[in-house]
């Protein structure tokens, strides 16, 4: 039987008890993918005395991580602690120590990657990361490895599970955001700190390191236009299913004319399509190539064992070897990838509007007016009644026909200027395919 290889796990939070329990109880299958055994030698956790819901002997269980990088016996780490520190230090006091790394942290990788990658490629070490984007999807092969013979022309993708688990739960039973949040906490799939997924950070660093491996270039995730799900409410669902769409938070990154357009934001989707069938924690990609066309990914985005599912996936390519050659020939996140900036693209696409108006004479016709001094043609206007609690201001609801979104955002800010319109006006990009 050939030597068993031994791994530590760094963080035995969701993702790291999944991760453990995969090695143990599917560890007879895991060795005929590796061609030995893989055992765990250490479980690094917080708290010592804290009840666990998988079993690691008593001692291979250390609250120190200099336990795993100190040990000459291990060779991969499995570093599975969210945020950025104490992260980073471990990460590089793992590389340092000569273990290949494999880690789920996606906003370590967004925020320090070029220096940690840096580090490891001194050091001869790889670093693995197919659970930092889409969970179980195992879309970082597919991009850097299995459409390597593609220009990517354009990525789409529902990226954060929370926030589509919220928008499902609450289109489909009207149930309370705040509610359906804590219950996404309770799954297991919000990050530590759930600001991070509903207002779009989650998927915007997500997007980032998609778009380096799509178009060879790093975009600090901090410079993508982003916009979460926390501004939304249940009426902008609703009126968005009347007229025949669904709510996604969609991160996009579309290349054309040599330039890159980015964003993270909430987008109306056509029922019907993948996007919009894409539910509950559930991610999607959808990825146009030049030689392959569209390509569509779907699977469970968050969650233990979708996430436990690429990791484990991570260690057998590292143990194998294949995570090695994948990370010095694709030279990912390497010093001579370039910085790039997002261009200011002006996408032509159709846009919904929801205005709160003062329900009185001449206010569509005002509304109307700006739009049409903005070059913005209407495709379709709802105007809703007023409801039962006595509120003098009733929801507009304007379709567009495709225009730039700057001339929008201009048309949009004059008509929230007007005294005809209470608070701000929602508006959103609307993808027909
Ligand atoms: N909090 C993340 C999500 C988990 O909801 O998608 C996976 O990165």
């Amino acid at each position: 039987m050939n030597e068993p290889v031994r791994v530590g796990v760094v963080g035995m939070g969701t993702v790291g008890s999944g991760v453990v329990r995969l090695l143990v109880e599917s560890a007879d299958h895991i060795e005929r993918h590796a061609g030995r055994p893989i055992v765990v030698e250490k479980a690094v956790v917080k708290d010592l005395a804290k009840a666990r819901s998988v079993d690691v002997p008593g001692g291979r269980l250390s609250a120190d991580w200099r336990d795993v990088s100190r040990d000459p016996s291990i060779s991969v780490a499995a570093l599975l602690v969210g945020g950025l520190e104490p992260a980073r230090t471990i990460m590089i006091d793992l590389l340092e120590h000569g273990k290949d790394v494999v880690t789920a942290n996606k906003a370590l990788l967004a925020e320090h990657g070029p220096e940690l990658f840096e580090l490891a490629r001194r050091k001869g070490r790889s670093i693995a990361f197919e659970a930092a984007v889409a969970g179980g999807i195992p879309i970082v092969a597919a991009i850097g490895e299995c459409l390597a013979a593609n220009r990517i022309e354009s990525i789409r993708g529902i990226l954060n599970g929370t926030s589509n688990f919220i928008l499902t739960r609450m289109e489909e039973d009207g149930a309370d955001y705040a509610d359906v949040l804590k219950l996404a906490q309770e799954k297991g799939f919000a990050e530590a700190d759930p600001a991070m997924d509903v207002d779009g950070t989650d998927a915007t660093q997500k997007l980032a390191i998609l778009a380096h491996l799509a178009f060879g270039v790093w975009v600090p995730w901090a410079e993508i236009p982003r916009t979460g799900i926390d501004g939304l409410d249940l009426d902008l669902l609703t009126y968005a299913g009347e007229l025949g769409y669904r709510i996604r938070l969609v991160a996009v990154a579309t290349r054309s004319d040599g330039r890159l357009a980015m964003r993270v934001a909430p987008a109306l989707v056509r029922i019907g399509t993948p996007l919009a069938e894409t539910r509950g924690a559930y991610n999607a990609v959808s990825i146009v190539g030049d030689a392959v066309g569209r390509m569509f990914f779907h699977g469970l985005g968050a969650g233990q064992m979708p996430t436990a599912s690429a990791v484990v996936a991570d260690i057998i390519d590292t143990v194998v070897g294949r995570a090695a050659i994948t990370f010095r020939t694709t030279g990912v996140l390497s010093a001579d990838t370039p910085a790039a900036r997002i261009a200011g693209v002006d996408m032509q696409e159709r846009h919904f509007l929801r205005i709160r108006v003062k329900d009185r004479p001449g206010v569509l016709a005002r509304i109307t007016g700006i739009l049409g001094e903005h070059g913005i043609s209407i495709a379709s206007v709802i105007q809703h009644e007023a409801g039962q609690g006595g509120d003098a201001n009733v929801p507009l609801v304007i379709m567009t026909h495709p225009c730039g979104t700057t001339a929008l955002r201009k048309a949009v800010d004059h008509i929230d200027a007007s005294d005809v319109v209470s608070g701000r006006s929602v508006c959103l990009s609307v993808l027909e395919d």
